[in-house]
């Protein structure tokens, strides 16, 4: 599915994109909102592989959201006026924070978090913080779901990122696209490993889309997988 802008179909992205999600067996990231399950050991390295970099997500992810992602920069996607839903997730967080004012909620979202209304917004938007914003790394661009975004995206990412955990048949109202006769993907690392806390058994796997980029070029996010499974790597 190509997303829509005001000028028609966009049928490729100046922006190096990686999708990262967490899916069980069958595919399902999501239940009623939530993610089913809990492991602390993929959450670790979902803030390993983000940490200090732009985030797309959809409205849903954020509003699932307890707090913001700490050394993130969130670009929302929305058709719905702001004014109509952040109110309440602002409010919901403050009270969180044990913050009863809800101005400090406030400035942190305005510095952390822009609403775009599609996918031509969000690429003016992701340059401009690049550009701004010290600190923020603009060699890879995160989409941190959901399933909507996931699917809409999917065809103009240079990676996935793909954490595949065995948690058994589940409830779940949102996947992760099929991509596997997809022959443009091809995987670049696995690593298995098992989270004790959660007993549950975790595969995390990393693609390039071959016609978007090279092995080569895949060596910043592959040192930054590395990095996040805790290998040594060579700067
Ligand atoms: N396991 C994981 O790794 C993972 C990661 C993230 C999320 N999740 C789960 O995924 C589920 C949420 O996924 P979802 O598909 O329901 O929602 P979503 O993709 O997070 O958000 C969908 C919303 O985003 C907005 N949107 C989508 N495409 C847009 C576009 N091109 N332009 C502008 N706005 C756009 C729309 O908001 P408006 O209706 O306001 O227009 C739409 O309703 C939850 O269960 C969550 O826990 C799991």
């Amino acid at each position: 599915m190509h997303p829509e802008t005001e000028k028609g179909l966009i049928t490729s992205v100046p922006i190096p994109l990686a999708l990262i999600a967490a899916c069980n067996e069958d595919r399902v990231i999501g239940y009623r909102q939530k993610i089913p399950w809990r492991s602390a050991k993929d959450f670790r390295f979902f803030r390993a592989m983000t940490e200090g970099s732009i985030c797309w997500m959809g409205k849903n992810t954020f509003l699932s959201l307890p707090k913001l992602l700490p050394n993130r920069f969130h670009v929302v996607f929305s058709r719905t006026p702001k004014e109509l839903w952040l109110a309440d997730w602002v409010g919901r967080y403050s009270v969180e924070k044990g913050e009863g004012p809800l101005k400090v909620a406030k400035d942190e979202i305005e510095s952390h978090v822009t609403v775009v209304d599609g996918l031509a917004q969000a690429i003016r938007v992701t340059q401009k913080k690049a550009q701004e914003v010290p600190g923020f790394s603009s060699d890879i661009v995160y989409c941190i779901g959901g399933a909507e975004l996931y699917r809409q995206f999917l065809a103009f990412s240079r990676w996935i990122v793909l954490t595949r955990i065995k948690t058994g048949p589940i409830a779940g109202d949102a996947f992760f696209p099929d991509f596997s006769g997809h022959a443009q993907w091809n995987l670049l690392m696995q690593h298995y490993d098992f989270d004790e806390q959660s007993k549950l058994s975790l595969e995390f796997n990393l693609y390039y889309n071959k016609e978007l980029t090279t092995s080569q070029d895949s060596q910043s996010i592959l040192n930054r997988f590395q990095k996040a499974l805790g290998f040594e790597v060579l700067a």
